[in-house]
């Protein structure tokens, strides 16, 4: 039942602040400060290489978590795409961790790479929506998102969820590998427990991205900019509007731009940035600053200071409250979804059916 919203995907995307507190619950002891997994027969404090693998917007929230694992745990991170890892033939030394991270649970090259992983003597973990689903019930460490089922093909709070689950997974993979204590630990539960108010927060500009659609709409191609995990965030951007208003649109990490697609920005080009404030801005006005020397115009997602900083000469802003940069990039994904869905709404097409897609892809 779509309730008063006009579409699922609409109102899974109002969904989330709820979904994500719900499924933070499972990981976080509020009162003791603590960040919890469920029970596992191995050490997690002694896995010292992690392998994450994933499709489409189950891979960029995996590519998030290689962001916050490499930097909170200092664990090094190997990520792929699962239709490329299970036939690369990838080099896994026995007793690692292997990481699947799933909506539906059942997508056949994720679920394939998972075997494929088990047969070298992973260990296997699995970040899934579905508790009954064919990955849940092949896995030594069962991570559920407690989304609730998602019925609009293209994913939304399910991905939020993933990176809720996630962020936590980096967390307590910190402590248990001696790099944070318990202080740190406090901290970061604290910050996790901020994240369903900053989604509201975030939800709260749907007008004005509404408005902003419009000037989305009209374009061929659009693109996408981030750093760090703001680049995941880039690709997933791309990757929504794409796939439900069948605009072209890439995704690319901030300083690429130079490297190639500087050459497809002119008037016509609308690229988006997400960026908040913080040790990486001043290196991505530098990039706005060559989009705008080409014409292109900007529209810059960020907080209140990377705004005042930047936002002269851009289209459009939209402001994201300031919180935690662990938590940060789980806020910028509402912006993306929002104007995704507008855009689409806009251009008439079947937003929660689109075309060429399935929600599981159960075939490879
Ligand atoms: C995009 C989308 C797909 C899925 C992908 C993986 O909005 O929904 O890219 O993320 O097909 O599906 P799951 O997560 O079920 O393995």
């Amino acid at each position: 039942d779509k309730g008063n919203y006009a579409h699922y995907m609409q109102k899974e995307i109002f969904e989330q602040p709820v979904v994500v507190a719900q499924t933070l619950q499972s990981y976080i002891r509020p009162f003791e400060g603590e960040v919890a997994l469920p029970d596992v027969d191995f050490d997690l404090g002694a896995v010292d290489r992690l392998t994450i693998v994933a499709c489409g917007t189950s891979y960029y929230a995996g590519l998030v978590a290689k962001y916050w694992i490499e930097q909170f745990a200092r664990v090094p991170v190997d990520i792929d795409v699962a239709s490329e890892f299970r036939y690369r033939d990838p080099v896994l030394q026995p007793g690692g961790l292997a990481l699947f991270v799933s909506q539906s649970g059942e997508t056949a090259d994720t679920l394939a790479a998972l075997r494929h992983a088990k047969v070298q003597q992973q260990r296997i973990a699995v970040v899934v929506n579905v508790p009954t689903s064919s990955m849940a019930r092949e896995a030594d460490l069962l991570l559920p998102t407690h989304a609730g089922p998602e019925i609009g093909v293209a994913s939304t709070k399910a991905f939020t969820c993933q990176l809720a689950v996630l962020a936590a997974l980096a967390a307590n993979f910190a402590c248990k590998r001696g790099q944070i204590g318990a202080k740190d630990e406090r901290s970061i539960v604290a910050d996790l427990q901020q994240v369903p108010a900053a989604l509201n927060a975030a939800l709260g500009h749907d007008d004005d991205i509404a408005a902003m659609a419009h000037l989305i709409a009209p374009a061929r191609d659009v693109l996408y900019l981030g750093r760090g995990p703001y680049y995941p965030m880039a690709l997933e951007g791309a990757l929504k509007l794409k796939e439900i208003s069948y605009i072209h649109a890439e995704g690319y990490a901030a300083g690429e731009m130079k490297h190639g697609p500087i050459a497809l920005i002119d008037e016509d080009v609308p690229v988006i940035v997400l960026a908040p404030s913080g040790p990486l801005f001043e290196k991505t006005v530098s990039n706005m600053q060559e989009v705008r020397a080409r014409g292109g115009k900007i529209v810059l997602i960020s907080d209140s200071e990377g705004i005042e900083e930047a936002g002269d000469g851009c289209i459009a802003t939209i402001e994201m409250p300031k919180v935690h940069p662990l938590i940060a990039p789980i806020v910028y994904a509402v912006p993306v979804q929002l104007l995704a869905y507008h855009t689409a709404v806009l251009k008439g097409t079947d937003v929660d059916q689109p075309r060429n897609l399935a929600k599981s892809v159960t075939v490879e």
